[in-house]
C-alpha cells in the first residue's frame, strides 16, 4: 500500500522524507517523491521506480523547513513518474499526497475538465488537489474539509500550500494516518515505523479526523471543526526491532525471530494453576465465555490461514463449532449473525481493508467482533469490541511469517481457555500447556537445520509448479506454505486437502510437478501415506515433511524435511517452518526481491 511521510521540523527536510519513505519500502511500492517548502515556494520531485532514483534526483537537495513524501502502491493508472505522488495543481501552489481509493474520481474529473483543469496523470488522487486549490478561499484546512465533503472511498491525505508555508494538513477517512510528535518536531505518516528514528510518541488520528501542523505546533480536529481531543500514545517498538540487525532480508530475520515471537505472545497469558490461559483483552466474563455457542473467523492471506487452523483446534479440543472464512467473502453474502456467535477479525496490520469492512459490517448486525492484531492502535484494534495484541513485533516482511507463528499462539491459547471451561480436565490442560512451551525451542531446532532446507530449495527452484498437500490441521499449512512460495518465488502453488488430490489435481501431478506433503506424526499420518502412494504411483516427487525418525515415509518420499516429535494438535507449529525457509531459499534462488515482492503490499489497505 502507499505510504506517506510528513515532516515540519528544523532538521533537513528532504533529508527526514527520504529517510521516512524508505521506512515504509516494505508495504510495496513502485514510484515516490517528495514536495518541500522552499524559501520560493512549493518544490516537488518524484520518481517511477525505487526510492534511490528519487535520491538520485534530488542530487542537488531540496531545501526547505517542511515536507511531504510518497510512496505510490499504483491502483488507477500506471507505474510512471507522472502519476507518481505528489500531485501539484496547474499554479504549483497545492501538493497533495493520498493513500487509498476515490471511488468517484472520474465523475470529479469530468466536472473539473469542464471548468478548464488540465490533468498530468491517470490517478483518481490528483483530483483531491484540483479540487482544494479550486475551493480554497481562507485557509487551507478549510478547502480541505470543503473537498472532503467531495470524496467518495477512502483516503490518508497530507496537503500543503505555498500560500501558507510551514503549514501541513492531514485528513484520515479509511487509510491510516498517525502523528509522531517529537521534541519541537512534527511527524505525519501512514504508519508508525516512520516515526521511529525521531519518536516514540504517537498520536493515532481516526476516521473523520483531520490535523493541521503549523508552526505553533498541531491542532486535532473533525471533518466539522470541532476540536479534537487526542491522547500522545507511546509507541511500543524500538527502532532497533524495524532494522535489519544485519540479515540479508526482513524475512530471514523475522523467521529466526519465531522462537521469542511466540514466547511473548505466550508470555503472561498461561494460567498454570488453573491450567488454562489468561487473555486480559477479550472484555468478556467467564459467563459470556462460557455461552458462546459458535466462532466465527474472518481474515484474509495467512491471517486467514492462521485462523483456519485456530477454528479447526477450538472446535476440535472445545467442542464448540467453529467456522474460517475469507473477509471479502463474508462481507457481501450479507451474512446472519446468530446469537451466542463470537467472531474473531485476525489481521496482522489490523489495516486490511477486506477485514476491516467485514468487521464493520458483522457489528453493524449485532455481532460482538474480537480483533487480533499485532499493530498495537491499528484500526481494526481499535474498532473491535475486545481482542488480543500478536506483541510479536514489526514485521515488516510482506510475506507473513512470525505474525502466523504469533497467530497460532494466541489461537491455541483461546481453545484452551474454552476447552478448560468445557470437558478439558486439569491433566489435559497440563499437558497442553507442556507441549505449547516447548514449541519455542522446538522451532529453533528446525532453525538450525536450515542450510539442509536451503540445499533442497537449491534442486527445487527451477519446478514451474507445485502442490501443498495436508489433511486436518495440516490442510491450513498446506495452504500456507503454497502462499509463501508463490507470493515471493513466484512458482505457481496450488495448497490443497491431502485427500482432497484425489478430486482433481492429481491430474496435475508428473515428473515436473512436486508435491510437499505435510505428514507429521498426527492421526491423519496414515492417511497422508495412502495419497503419498498415490503420487509416487504417478511418477510425481515428493517432499514430505515428518517427524524426525520416521522411516517408513523416507523410504517413500524423494526428499524428507523432519521437525521435533510433539503431540498431534501442536504440528502446525513446525511443520509451517520448513515452508516458510523453502520459499525463502528459493525466492533467493531465482533473484527475487524477498521483502518487497512484485505486485504486493504489506498491508492492503484498499478493496
Ligand atoms: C501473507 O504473506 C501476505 N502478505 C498476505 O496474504 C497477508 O497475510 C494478508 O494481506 C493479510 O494481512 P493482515 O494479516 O495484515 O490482515
Amino acid at each position: 500500500m502507499c505510504g506517506i511521510v510528513g515532516y515540519h521540523g528544523p532538521r533537513e527536510t528532504a533529508a527526514v522524507l527520504i529517510e521516512g519513505l524508505k521506512r515504509l519500502e516494505y508495504r510495496g511500492y513502485d514510484s515516490a517523491g517528495i514536495s518541500v517548502l522552499a524559501e520560493d515556494g512549493l518544490k516537488t520531485v518524484k520518481r517511477a521506480g525505487k526510492i534511490k532514483v528519487l535520491q538520485e534526483a534530488l542530487q542537488d537537495g531540496l531545501q526547505g523547513r517542511c515536507g511531504i513524501g510518497h510512496t505510490r502502491w499504483a491502483t488507477h493508472g500506471e507505474v510512471s513518474e507522472a502519476n507518481a505522488h505528489p500531485h501539484m495543481d496547474a499554479s504549483g501552489e497545492f501538493s497533495v499526497v493520498h493513500n487509498g481509493i476515490i471511488e468517484n474520481c472520474e465523475a470529479l474529473r469530468e466536472r473539473l475538465q469542464l471548468d478548464g483543469v488540465k490533468f498530468q496523470s491517470q490517478t483518481d488522487s490528483e483530483v483531491i488537489v484540483h479540487l482544494i486549490a479550486k475551493l480554497y478561499r481562507e485557509s487551507l484546512e478549510q478547502a480541505v474539509r470543503d473537498t472532503l465533503y467531495m470524496l467518495k472511498g477512502t483516503y490518508g491525505i497530507a496537503v500543503m500550500t505555498s500560500r501558507e508555508p510551514g503549514k501541513i494538513v492531514g485528513a484520515r477517512y479509511g487509510s491510516p494516518l498517525v502523528l509522531g510528535i517529537g521534541d519541537g518536531e512534527i511527524l505525519l505518516a501512514s504508519d508508525v515505523t516512520a516515526l521511529l528514528a525521531y519518536t516514540r510518541q504517537a498520536v493515532y488520528l481516526q476516521d473523520g479526523e483531520m490535523v493541521i501542523i503549523d508552526d505553533t505546533g498541531y491542532k486535532t480536529r473533525d471533518f466539522h471543526d470541532r476540536i479534537v481531543k487526542k491522547q500522545i500514545e507511546l509507541i511500543d517498538w524500538e527502532l532497533e526491532q524495524i532494522e535489519r540487525l544485519g540479515y540479508r532480508h526482513y524475512m530471514e530475520k523475522e523467521i529466526r525471530e519465531q522462537p521469542d515471537a511466540v514466547r511473548r505472545a505466550l508470555g503472561g497469558r498461561i494460567d498454570r494453576e488453573a491450567c488454562s490461559a489468561h487473555l486480559g483483552g477479550l472484555e468478556l466474563t467467564p459467563q459470556q465465555l462460557r455461552s458462546i455457542e459458535r466462532i466465527r473467523v474472518i481474515a484474509a492471506g495467512t491471517s486467514y490461514h492462521a485462523g483456519m487452523v485456530g477454528g479447526y483446534l477450538i472446535e476440535q479440543i472445545a467442542g464448540i463449532p467453529s467456522f474460517t472464512e475469507i473477509a471479502s467473502e463474508i462481507r457481501y453474502r450479507n451474512p446472519v449473525v446468530e446469537p451466542n456467535s463470537l467472531y474473531i477479525a485476525v489481521s496482522q496490520s489490523g489495516e486490511t481493508a477486506d477485514t476491516l469492512s467485514a468487521m464493520r459490517e458483522l457489528r453493524r448486525k449485532g455481532a460482538k467482533v474480537l480483533g487480533m492484531c499485532n499493530v498495537v492502535g491499528s484500526t481494526i484494534a481499535r474498532e473491535s469490541d475486545g481482542g488480543v495484541y500478536l506483541h510479536s513485533g514489526p514485521e515488516i516482511a510482506v510475506a507473513s511469517t512470525k505474525a502466523f507463528t504469533s497467530q497460532l499462539s494466541i489461537f491455541y491459547l483461546l481453545a484452551l481457555l474454552f476447552a478448560r471451561m468445557h470437558h478439558y480436565s486439569i491433566a489435559d490442560g497440563q499437558s497442553f500447556i507442556a507441549d505449547l512451551q516447548r514449541i519455542p525451542e522446538q522451532i529453533s531446532e528446525i532453525l538450525q537445520r536450515s542450510e539442509a532446507i536451503r540445499e533442497l530449495a537449491g534442486r527445487y527452484a527451477g519446478y514451474g509448479s507445485m502442490l501443498f498437500l495436508g489433511r486436518g490441521l495440516q490442510y491450513p499449512v498446506a495452504l500456507e506454505g503454497a502462499l509463501k512460495l508463490k507470493e515471493i518465488s513466484y512458482i505457481h502453488a496450488e495448497g490443497c486437502s491431502a485427500a482432497e488430490i484425489k478430486h482433481g489435481p492429481i491430474a496435475l501431478v508428473g515428473p515436473d510437478v512436486p508435491c510437499v506433503f505435510l505428514a507429521p506424526d498426527d492421526s491423519l499420518r496414515e492417511k497422508s501415506i495412502s495419497n503419498m502412494m498415490e503420487v509416487k504411483s504417478r511418477h510425481g516427487r515428493v517432499i514430505a515433511v515428518v517427524t524426525e525418525g520416521d522411516r517408513e515415509i523416507e523410504a517413500i518420499a524423494d526428499d524428507v524435511i523432519p521437525v521435533p516429535r510433539t503431540s498431534g494438535i501442536m504440528y502446525p507449529f513446525l511443520t509451517v517452518v520448513p515452508l516458510q525457509l523453502f520459499s525463502y531459499y528459493c525466492a533467493l534462488e531465482r533473484g527475487c526481491d524477498v521483502d518487497q515482492p512484485r505486485n504486493l503490499a504489506k498491508s492492503v489497505t484498499v478493496e
